[in-house]
């Protein structure tokens, strides 16, 4: 038997599978849990482990001979981290770092469906007897690609809430702060709030995209309730987007609108900034648009 293993759950996902990276990079013996092993491109040190989170017996044998565990899944699957929770406590797990949100830092409204389950699986994962860090990052810098369709085909954007600014983070930089707390001590029973280094609001980060591009792009305020339809349209479960929006509606420092200095300790050097991320992924945009890179 070999040294125990890091189990990584959503380790497809945006953060996850910045985690298997940085863990496998670090040298530590990385399991990686997704339903569809065929899709994981992990290196070749990276065990692949295939199994669903709704299946309790799958998640008790991935926890086998584990020392620690990074807990993602869907923003809308609770009952997959309360599995998890459950196994955890049984198999006596001693470390868990939870993706969680802003959303989850109390008070939590009772109409934030989203923060609530983000706290509920907190509580759940704190009683399971594990050491939790709970990583509580404001909105990710990614979700900005959700806006290339309207950009390609209308030089828009569509967002509500345009006045209230975020402190959004790269997900490559919460990954690396759930490697920092996952393989070092001291970060038990503790909470992080990340951000990225600067609060932005929707218009201006149109602007930052539109100059990034060499175009002009309209920024079109649109009322929470039009945005609730696209998002259900899109086939968002209608819980979700309450939440979300309600999570939105939210500005103020517990919510992700001002910085905080969590990411830069767990870092050791400044968060990305918006300008940084978007130098990584303007390709994608220009890929929707038919210009070339
Ligand atoms: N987007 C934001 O702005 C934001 C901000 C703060 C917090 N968050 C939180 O971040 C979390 C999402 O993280 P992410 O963006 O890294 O994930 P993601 O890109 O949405 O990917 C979801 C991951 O969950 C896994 N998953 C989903 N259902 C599964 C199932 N039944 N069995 C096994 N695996 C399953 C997927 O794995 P496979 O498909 O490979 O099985 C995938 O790896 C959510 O909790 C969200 O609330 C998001």
């Amino acid at each position: 038997m070999g040294r125990p293993a890091f189990l990584v759950l959503g380790s497809t996902g945006g953060v996850g599978r910045h985690v298997v990276a940085g863990l496998a990079a670090a040298g530590e013996r990385v399991r990686a849990f997704t339903r569809d092993p065929g899709r994981a491109r992990f290196g070749g040190s990276v065990e692949v482990f295939a199994g669903d989170l709704k299946d309790s017996g799958a998640v008790l044998e991935a926890l086998q001979d584990v020392e620690a565990v990074f807990m993602a899944t869907s923003p809308d699957a609770l009952e997959h981290e309360l599995t998890v929770a459950d196994a955890v406590r049984e198999r006596g797990i001693g470390r868990v770092v939870k993706l969680s949100s802003v959303a989850a830092n109390p008070p939590v409204a009772g109409s934030d469906s989203y923060g609530r389950a983000h706290a509920a699986s907190e509580e759940a994962f704190a009683k399971s007897g594990a050491e939790l860090t709970a990583l509580r990052p404001a909105g990710f810098a990614t979700n900005v690609l959700q806006w290339r369709r309207s950009i390609a085909s209308q030089g828009k954007v569509f967002q509500p809430y345009g006045d209230v600014a975020r402190a959004i983070i790269d997900p490559a930089d919460v990954a690396a702060c759930a490697v920092a707390c996952l393989t070092s001590g001291g970060h038990g029973g503790r909470s992080y709030q990340l951000t990225g280094p600067e609060a932005l609001t929707a218009p201006e980060l149109t602007a930052r995209l539109g100059k990034a591009l060499g175009r002009r792009l309209e920024f079109v305020a649109v009322e929470p309730a039009q945005a609730r339809e696209g998002m259900t349209r899109a086939g968002m479960p209608p819980d979700l987007v309450d939440g979300l929006l309600a999570s939105m509606a939210e500005p103020g420092p517990l919510r992700g609108g001002v910085p905080q200095p969590d990411a830069e300790r767990l870092l050791g050097r400044p968060p990305a900034t918006f300008e940084t991320w978007l130098a990584r992924h303007l390709d994608e945009f220009r890929d929707q648009t038919g210009q070339t890179a």
